[in-house]
């Protein structure tokens, strides 16, 4: 925890008791009032639906300035990182805070490549699921079947464990990733090759069968990369934070993280970019992309234009700055102007740049625009597009399921209520209701 640089005073109008509250200073960002003696003080709880204002824990994984426009992980530039690393470098220095020696990350990727494999018995539960489940939810039941096979993960206080689960999941992630789409499509599982990197390894379990071999084409392995990098972690955002209250409890990690890949689950969070492809389909097959834009800025309309626009990053997404680039060049290769969707994507984005109402409002294409672009240019069906999310994210979520650990203020997560029911009433028996 930061030192306590100041205080604030809360006092309290009705019984004109006070509390001082110290105040914990960052690195960088909004100081945090540290409100564990207020209750104690005053008799109050804070209240603040959806946490916008609350600081759940201190954190030295990820910083954001949504303002600037600006990510960092372990304090290098997203910038830098997406230009000069890769995914498992990125992983590697999520995980223990620093770049890796060449030493270190030849070790780091070896182990990697040890626990890539699924036990054999997992294949099974592949099986148990209805031939056209989708991804996600296949995802959901195995990574939290992991706990039934690696009971020693649930020793939460032991750090040489948590590091081996984390090892475990960002190695396997990629073969379930794989499996639960291969098992949707009815195709054969694939299994990990060694010689390939973390990237080419899962693009050929998506794409090779066991008739014909899959040359990973390497623009295609960069741009999934930048995705895996870009969206590798994003502090404490909705399965982040599931992640770490799950976990609160010791509850194996497994389990903790499957509840983390329920939460990106939903459309609201990890799905902004298979709905930003649904649009531009939907868009497409009208053929009147003016329409879209026009009810986009019609305050009447609930309308928005899918992928613009960002909570959090008020004047760019500097993870669209980067994956734009990207994207173009990918677009370029396979000859976008002959692909109706992607002709639409370009063109929109084009009419929004110049377009007032959006430059006023600071709306701009976000990160999921352009990987949602990417995907599909990819040939990754919609249903893999938040898997692969979840694929990126798990180094985020075991780097922070550690710092938890590692964290001698953690405790188990319980937040208070306000509670607005009914005061206390007696039972009525059945024959006395409704009267
Ligand atoms: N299309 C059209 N108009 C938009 C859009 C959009 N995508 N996004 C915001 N606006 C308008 C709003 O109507 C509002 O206009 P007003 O000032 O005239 O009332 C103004 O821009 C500001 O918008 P807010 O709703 O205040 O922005 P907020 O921060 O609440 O919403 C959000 C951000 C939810 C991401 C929004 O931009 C949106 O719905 N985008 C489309 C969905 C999407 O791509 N989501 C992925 C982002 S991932 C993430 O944010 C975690």
């Amino acid at each position: 925890m930061p030192q306590k640089q100041r205080t604030v005073t809360l006092i309290d109008n009705e019984t004109g008791k006070q509390v001082e509250l110290p105040v914990h200073v960052g690195t960088h960002g909004h100081p945090a009032i540290d409100v564990r003696s207020l209750n104690k003080a005053l008799g109050y709880y804070t209240y603040d639906p959806g946490y916008m204002s609350t600081a759940s824990c201190s954190s030295a994984i990820t910083y954001i300035d949504g303002k600037k426009g600006i990510l960092r992980y372990r304090g290098y530039p997203i910038e830098q990182l997406a230009e000069k690393s890769n995914y498992l470098e990125v992983c590697y220095l999520l995980l223990y805070g620093e770049l890796p020696t060449p030493d270190e990350f030849e070790t780091f990727e070896k182990s990697i490549k040890e626990h890539s494999m699924l036990h054999e018995a997992m294949r099974g539960f592949f099986g148990g699921f209805r031939h056209d489940a989708h991804p996600m939810a296949t995802m959901v039941g195995v990574v939290g079947a992991l706990s039934a096979f690696y009971p020693d993960s649930s020793s939460v206080h032991n750090r040489e464990q948590r590091l081996l689960a984390a090892h475990r999941l960002i190695a396997k992630m990629p073969t379930i990733a794989a499996w639960s789409y291969k098992y949707s499509t009815g195709f054969r599982f694939i299994y990990p090759r060694n010689h390939l990197d973390y990237t080419e390894n899962f693009l050929r379990m998506m794409f090779a069968v066991p008739t014909e071999e899959y040359e990973p084409d390497p623009l295609f392995t960069k741009a999934l990369d930048l995705i895996l990098i870009l969206h590798a972690d994003h502090e404490q955002n909705a399965s982040t934070s599931t992640v770490r209250l799950t976990g609160s409890s010791e509850a194996n990690p497994f389990a903790a993280i499957s509840a983390g890949i329920a939460s990106l689950w939903g459309p609201a969070h990890g799905g902004a970019n298979e709905a930003a492809i649904r649009m531009l389909q939907e868009i497409t097959e009208s053929g009147d992309l003016q329409k879209y834009v026009d009810r986009a800025k019609d305050k009447n309309d609930r309308f928005r234009l899918m992928g613009f626009g960002h909570r959090i990053y008020k004047s760019y997404d500097p993870r669209a700055a980067i994956i734009r680039k990207t994207c173009h060049e990918l677009l370029d290769k396979i000859d976008s102007r002959n692909t109706p969707l992607f002709e639409t994507a370009l063109r929109l984005e084009d009419i929004v740049a110049k377009d007032d109402y959006f430059i006023e409002r600071n709306l701009y294409p976000n990160v999921d625009y352009y990987s949602g672009i990417i995907l599909s240019a990819m040939g990754i069906p919609l249903s893999m597009f938040t898997v692969i999310f979840a694929l990126a994210r798990t180094v985020g979520w075991m780097s922070h399921w550690n710092e938890m650990w590692e964290d001698p203020e953690s405790r188990i997560g319980r937040p208070r209520q306000l509670y607005i029911g009914e005061k206390k009433r007696d039972y009525v028996p059945p024959e006395e209701r409704g009267a």
